[in-house]
């Protein structure tokens, strides 16, 4: 089978791996890839938003099964796109897309099918939205409706924090027309558990529990960033809350989605709160999270190929997907300065025998040499018995990597030991 995967960062380098363990795959072309993949795929310099250009590339190239897996290109219909050309994808279409591609749309959703969420209010006006924000309970979240690159989030912990706030996504734009709709939201406390799960509209199987680390400095300290690391499974998702979730989130929102009519089929990803007043729904995003994906698909022992190709062909609840009964560590290391100004061009060196851990997201080649290409750079994984075996081998593969500016955090996992000690 000849593959297609649209997109090009650590996620997608993870999920190329994994296709390829597949003896039926012949090759896997990535739009574009990155050149710290380009040992795995056939990288095609075409963009993950020229949904043109990638049909036109699918055909000529007599693709059997593309995987779109970044929000925009989902948001923007590729699947839509691909399907009309007669090429099965993984991947939710447009119309249930929305459902990370509108904020406003996934909060409504949420209120409509009663699913547990945070309160919140919808406001297109910014002297209303600034009205309300009088009298509303501080801290208080902001949002802005549409896709904002992960940073269209912000938590005001004072009345005039919240007010800029508004004010920047409304008036000025910072997020352009993503702005003009903006979500006021309650602020919810408890520890954060992303669960990734794979649906084919009916069923929905999810994969094993995880915790990402977003602030770019240890101690949760720093920037908000797209994910310094990440650990599964997460010590704070029980047994017991994850029953819970079944019932009074996923199923609800599975069913709640083919309701309306926008049946969701790919990867639906669940960004959950355990609040003391149970588990609530902080976000939703069509797609495998980034770097969630580079600990939960390691661990995962069926093939990756037949459970996606299930999801498209509405037989997951046949399918057979096994976890390892394990632990992983992935620890991002950045450029120097990441996510605010950073250099790049530095070049890497990566042992070879550890190659097949690491998955690169930012990275080109010139000649021979690996080149630093973005500000994360890539990601280390390991997988042991125990957490603690898991963070201790994947630093150490850390330190087997070379170039200028690397940096890291130097405690991903370490929360988790703690609360798993608790537990
Ligand atoms: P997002 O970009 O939607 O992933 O949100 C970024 C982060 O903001 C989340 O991971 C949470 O830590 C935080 N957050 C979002 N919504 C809320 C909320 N209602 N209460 C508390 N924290 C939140
Ligand atoms: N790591 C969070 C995300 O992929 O949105």
């Amino acid at each position: 089978m000849k593959l297609l995967v649209v997109g090009g960062g650590g996620r997608e380098h993870t999920i190329i791996k994994k296709l390829k363990e597949n003896p039926n795959v012949e090759e896997i072309f990535a739009c574009p890839g990155n050149g710290g993949m380009a040992e795995d795929a056939t990288l095609v310099p075409i963009g993950a938003k020229e949904i043109e250009k990638i049909v036109a590339f699918a055909k000529e190239n007599a693709i059997d099964y593309a995987v779109v897996a970044p929000d925009d290109p989902l948001v923007l219909g590729c699947v839509d796109a691909l399907n009309e050309i007669g090429i099965p994808c993984f991947g939710p279409k447009a119309n249930a897309a929305i459902i990370e591609g509108s904020k406003v749309f996934s909060k409504d959703l949420m209120k409509k099918y009663q699913i547990p969420t945070a309160e919140y209010a919808v406001f297109e006006d910014c002297a209303k939205a600034l009205e309300y924000l009088e009298t509303a309970p501080i801290p208080t979240v902001i949002k802005a409706d549409g896709l904002a690159l992960g940073k269209g989030v912000i938590i005001a912990e004072t009345r005039e924090d919240a007010k800029a706030a508004v004010r920047s996504m409304m008036e000025d734009q910072i997020f352009g027309a993503s702005g003009s709709r903006v979500v006021i939201e309650e602020f919810l406390t408890g520890p954060e558990v992303s669960v990734l799960s794979f649906t084919d509209g009916e069923t929905v199987i999810p994969m094993i529990s995880s915790m990402d680390h977003k602030r770019a400095l240890d101690n949760d300290q720093g920037l908000n960033t797209g994910g310094m690391g990440t650990v599964a499974p997460n010590p704070y998702y029980t047994e017991a809350i994850a029953a819970e979730c079944m019932e009074r989130i996923f199923l609800p929102t599975i069913r709640a989605m083919k309701a309306e009519g926008r049946t969701f089929k790919g990867c639906l990803y669940f960004g959950l709160m355990l609040t003391p007043n149970g588990p609530k729904v902080i976000e939703y995003n069509c797609r495998f999270g980034d770097p969630e994906t580079q600990v939960v698909l390691p661990l995962l022992e069926s093939d990756l190929l037949t459970i996606m190709m299930a999801t498209t062909n509405g037989t997951l609840a046949e399918t057979e997907v096994k976890f390892a009964d394990r632990h992983a560590c992935c620890v991002v290391m950045a450029s120097e300065g990441y996510p605010g100004k950073y250099t790049t061009g530095h070049k890497m060196t990566i042992p070879a025998e550890i190659k097949n851990d690491v998955f690169v997201a930012g990275a080109k080649l010139d000649g021979e040499d690996l080149l630093t290409a973005g500000g994360r750079v890539l990601g280390v994984t390991a997988t042991a018995d125990s957490l603690e075996e898991a963070i201790a081998a994947s630093y150490k593969k850390v330190e087997t990597i070379h170039f200028e500016n690397a940096f890291y955090r130097h405690d991903i996992g370490q929360k988790a030991l703690k609360a798993g000690k608790e537990n």
